[in-house]
Order: C-alpha cells, then structure tokens, then sequence
C-alpha cells in the first residue's frame, strides 16, 4: 500500500452513511496497523457541523464504532488534491462529485462498494427510513470497509 494513503467518504448529509463508513474504516484501520488518513463529508451543506444522526450513532455504537466525535462538512474543491480516494455512497453522489472534480483528478472518484461483489454496489439513503435502514447502511459498510482494505493491501 502507498503510504499515506488518504481515503474520503462521501454521502449527501455527511451525518448517516459516509460517518458511518468513516467510523469502521478507522476502527479496521487501528486493528489492523493500517495506517490511512480517513474523513468523510457531504455534497450538500443542510447539516454542516452537526454530529451524527442519533440513528447512525445508535447504529455504529451497537457494532463498536463509536462516531459521536465526528461533524459533519460539505466537499471542498481542495479535497480533490488531498485525497488518494473519493468514494461515494450513491450514483447521485457520484454524479454530483464527476461533475466537480477537474479532469486530472476524476480517477479518485468511484461508488464506495465498487471494491465489493454486490450487484447493486451502494449505500442506500436511510434518512427518511426506520432503524433498519441504519442497520442496513452498517452491514453494507462493514463489506465496503473489508474489500477496500484488500483492494489498498494489495496496491
Ligand atoms: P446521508 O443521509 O447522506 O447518509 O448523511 C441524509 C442526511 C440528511 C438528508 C438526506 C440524507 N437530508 O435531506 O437532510
């Protein structure tokens, strides 16, 4: 693996699906020596500087993330410089980040759980939904988590 190897998570609110990607990768991250620079944020602006949502926090602390240290931001024009990977949650994350990343950069940008098998590789918007929708966004970013560090263990 490059060292140091910087991965963002991005969702729309930054305060259910991409914290909760940045709360599992760090707590993989430490049990494995990995040593990365990880951060998550938004591609909308409506909760910046807010923790994450009491439903993500309930969530991620039940399976041993804890996540109420992180706030939510907004995607900056810099992070397409700073960052080795830009993964997004969802095919309208996606497209909202191709449509500002300059060219050099658009090979940083992909679906999250493109690393994984899954046929339908993303991380479906829980907000509007019950608990198990968060439950949901665990178990996809617990196999999203895995197949990155083996897809980055192997560069
Ligand atoms: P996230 O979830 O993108 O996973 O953080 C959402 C959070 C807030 C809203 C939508 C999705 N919202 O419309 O406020």
């Amino acid at each position: 693996m490059p060292t140091p190897t910087s991965v963002l998570f991005v969702c729309l609110g930054n305060i259910c699906r991409s914290p909760t990607a940045h709360a599992v990768m760090r707590a993989r991250a430490k049990q494995t020596g990995v040593e990365l620079t990880i951060d998550s944020a938004g591609t909308a602006a409506y909760h910046v500087g807010k923790a994450p949502d009491p439903r993500t926090q309930r969530a991620a602390l039940d399976r041993g993330y804890p996540c109420d240290d992180l706030r939510a931001r907004r995607v900056d024009d810099s992070d397409f410089e700073r960052f080795d990977w830009i993964l997004a949650m969802d095919e309208d994350n996606l497209a909202d980040l191709q449509a500002r990343c300059p060219d050099e950069h658009q090979h940083k940008v992909r679906l999250f759980l493109s690393f994984t098998d899954l046929s339908d590789p993303i991380v479906p918007d829980p907000y509007y939904g019950g608990q198990g929708g968060f439950e949901e966004v665990l178990d996809r970013v617990e196999a999203g988590v895995d197949a990155l560090l083996t897809h980055l263990s192997r560069q």
